[in-house]
């Protein structure tokens, strides 16, 4: 292992703190994770990161999501730089934005239209807007802890947001039917859509499938009271399939909301939707200054061609599962029980006996030290993008941090961060 340099990175939170509150904001933040983890970087390519001090990483965050196909994926990047030398923000779209419709729409077995906008959030909000205009009903749905956006009305921090903001958001539990039950008799006829999340994806906790009794139930549910079914594939779109991800448990939404992978790494998310909810979609007035930009929807045409053409899913699956295996097989050699829960190309990596996750803390840190980013509470990313000697890089360094692991283990720090303990706590109550 390298002595890692942090110079640059610490020169860089010194003066984010003195004009970015806080230093950073939002999920991208390094305030929850151990201190080895750098908040800024310098490039990207393919499988790889490296920070702002040179450090370089098998990225297993992939921006969070974006890095379906690889950072600067040729292909995509040269859609992309053709359509920027014609024009990006303009009076109006390009032509770009009715071929990705149309291209889109052709993927998704439930959807017959589609919106444009930038982030995830737009997508959710846009959805839950769009179901109310559907029925003019009110309550909306949502799993307990399900995360869909930093609006005001999905926030997981309730700094600054009123009760006013969530008055016609009703909570359930995930993967039970009787708690949406109750859930819809509460909203007493007043119900105008269900989110729900392909599977249950949250921080601090294992990731959990739901079962295809549950979805279907979910659907019959939402046809029984005429509320909208929408699924927010933000977060696992065209991870674990080329459609919705809820078409593998036989179910199709009236809406889906997208975002991250779309351009592979361009800022664009969008809305799809059935033609029942056509009507309601086109009453509402939803828009944004970049939403229409032509770069994006030129590098989401390109993307959208590759996950249609291309074995990236099935590469995909068979390197993570590959990953996930070795990882497993270490863990016991060197003698600690782990969870790995999810779809391995999404995976969470939870240890047992570490209540206040001191032991992943010290893992995930580790295995960063050594060129790996691993995350220790968030669900994690795999590229299309990883190569053999990516593995090979990412099995070793994760074999040496537990290594690592079982020599600090006796000695290791109670975790000290109070945000980090209450974030245990809340994971631990949903
Ligand atoms: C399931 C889900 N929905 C919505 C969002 C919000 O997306 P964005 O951060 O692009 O606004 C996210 C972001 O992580 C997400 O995971």
């Amino acid at each position: 292992m390298t002595n890692r340099i942090n110079s640059k990175n610490r020169e860089l939170v010194e003066r984010a703190r003195q004009v970015i509150p806080g230093g950073m904001y939002g999920h991208e933040s390094v305030a929850l994770l151990p201190d080895d983890f750098p908040q800024f970087f310098g490039k990207a390519e393919g499988a790889r990161l490296w920070d702002v001090d040179g450090n370089e990483y098998v990225d297993y965050m992939c921006a969070f999501g974006p890095n379906l196909l690889g950072y600067q994926h040729p292909v995509v990047e040269q859609a992309a730089r053709a359509q920027a030398l014609l024009g990006d923000t303009m009076t109006g779209p390009s032509e770009a934005m009715v071929t990705l419709a149309e291209d889109f729409v052709g993927m998704i077995s439930h959807a017959s239209w589609a919106m444009f906008c930038k982030n995830g959030s737009d997508a959710t909000s846009m959805a839950m807007v769009t179901a109310r205009a559907h029925s003019g009903r009110r309550k909306i749905l949502v799993a307990k802890g399900a995360y869909h956006g930093a609006s005001p009305w999905n926030t997981p921090n309730l700094k600054g947001i009123l009760p006013e903001d969530r008055a016609h958001i009703i909570y359930f539990e995930y993967n039970n039917l009787q708690s949406l039950a109750d859930a819809v008799k509460l909203a007493d006829g007043d119900i105008a859509g269900v989110f729900a999340t392909p599977f249950r994806h949250e921080v601090f906790a294992d990731q959990t499938d739901p079962s295809a009794d549950y979805a279907k139930g979910v659907r019959k549910l939402c046809d029984d009271v005429d509320a909208l079914l929408i699924v927010d594939e933000v977060r696992a779109g065209f991870r674990l399939t080329r459609d919705c991800s809820w078409s593998l448990l036989g179910v199709e939404p009236d809406l889906s909301a997208w975002g991250k992978v779309l351009g592979n790494g361009h800022p664009i998310s969008a809305l799809l939707g059935s033609e029942k909810a056509r009507a309601a979609a086109q009453s509402i007035f939803v828009t944004g200054s970049f939403w229409f930009s032509a770069v994006p929807m030129a590098a989401s045409v390109a993307t959208l061609k590759l996950i249609r053409e291309t074995d990236y899913l099935e590469k995909m699956i068979a390197i993570a599962e590959r990953v996930r295996a070795g990882i497993g097989e270490q863990a016991a050699a060197h003698g600690f029980s782990i969870r790995q829960t999810g779809p391995a190309q999404m995976p969470q990596i939870l240890f047992d006996e570490d209540p206040d996750m001191r032991v992943g803390y010290h893992w995930a840190a580790a295995c960063v030290r050594r060129g790996v980013y691993m995350h220790p509470y968030h669900n994690m990313f795999v590229t299309s993008a990883l190569r053999e000697e990516d593995i090979r890089k990412t099995l070793d360094g994760t074999d040496a941090a537990f290594a690592d692991l079982r020599q600090a283990l006796p000695n290791l720090e109670p975790q000290t961060k109070p945000a980090v303990l209450a974030r245990i706590e809340r994971a631990r109550a949903a």
